[in-house]
């Protein structure tokens, strides 16, 4: 029987007025990211690029009771990225949490043919980004006060699959990214990275709506991930339970790395395979 995928969470308050910036939050991972964390007490500023989708996402998250705020606007932009902890400091008065979860998975093809603009486009909004958005933080808050950082890899990074190699080689350098920072912000700042398997987002839909079945087959937990599998994990990374935790990957995939051995005994080809014969957007 395929592992649950909504685990009973009776959200306690752990994250109780802490302010968390959270990037590309009107979908997917990062919206539930934003729910989970404002669930557990925390204040949300959010951001994305299109405006409707800020607006709605924070509605959503006042629905729920948070307190919250959203910053239209790309990550790939630096100004943005001031701007959005300037509204943050504005509003609460602090930043404690920082998830880097925007991301872009092109320029999508061979490297061969990758033009070397769009490539740098994938290290703007991937590596750069999540770097400049934690040094606003720094600045502003958590260089005196502490505070928490995680950076939304992916599983992929730890090897090689067709038509991803800016996406992936770009995650690899969030990875490393992400250790090295750890290194440099201890003891007051926490730095770890999730990486997600496959999950069903609309950045992943032309994998899964066509291979879900054979993919959750090949995966010990029998099913792929839904967004409140990353979002769960992310709010135990930033909150004090996780306070001698800094530096790690952690895993949230279903058991993809390990799904060799699994009774399903699949590779990864039901996620290559799809990869390798459809684009995203498809
Ligand atoms: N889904 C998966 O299977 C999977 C697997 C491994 C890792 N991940 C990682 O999980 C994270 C979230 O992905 P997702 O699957 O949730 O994607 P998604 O459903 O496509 O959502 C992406 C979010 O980021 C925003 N965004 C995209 N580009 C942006 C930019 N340049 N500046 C600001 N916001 C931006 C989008 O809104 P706008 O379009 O309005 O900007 C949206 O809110 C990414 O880091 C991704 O690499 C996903």
């Amino acid at each position: 029987m395929a592992a649950s995928p909504m685990a009973p969470t009776d959200h306690p308050r752990v994250l109780d007025g802490r302010a968390a910036v959270v990037t590309g939050a009107s979908r997917g991972i990062g919206r539930a990211i934003a729910e989970e964390l404002a669930d557990c007490g925390a204040l949300l500023c959010v951001t994305a690029r299109d405006p409707h989708g800020v607006r709605e996402a924070v509605a959503a998250l006042r629905a729920r009771g948070a307190e919250a705020v959203g910053v239209p606007g790309s990550v790939a932009d630096p100004a943005h990225l001031w701007e959005v902890t300037e509204r943050a400091m504005a509003e609460f008065g602090r930043v404690d949490i920082v998830v880097n979860n925007a991301a872009t998975n092109q320029p999508y093809g061979p490297l061969m043919d990758a033009d070397p603009d769009a490539w740098r486009t994938a290290f703007t909004v991937n590596v750069e980004a999540p770097l400049r958005l934690v040094q606003c933080a720094w600045r502003a808050w958590m260089s005196e006060h502490g505070g928490a950082v995680v950076n939304v890899c992916t599983e992929g990074a730890g090897h090689v699959g067709p038509n991803v190699g800016a996406y992936g080689t770009s995650k690899a350098a969030l990875l490393h990214l992400t250790a090295q920072l750890a290194g440099e912000m201890g003891p007051l700042v926490r730095v770890n990275s999730v990486s997600p398997g496959l999950v069903r987002t609309e950045m992943a839909r032309f994998v899964w709506e066509r291979a879900e079945e054979s993919v959750a087959a090949g995966l010990p937990a029998g099913r792929i991930g839904e967004p409140e599998d990353v979002a769960r994990a992310v709010r135990w990374l930033v909150s004090d339970e996780a306070s001698w935790i800094t530096g790690a990957e952690l895993l949230v995939d279903g058991g993809t790395r390990v799904r060799a051995a699994s009774a399903g005994g699949a590779s990864n080809d039901a996620v290559h395979q799809q990869l390798r014969h459809h684009l995203p957007g498809s």
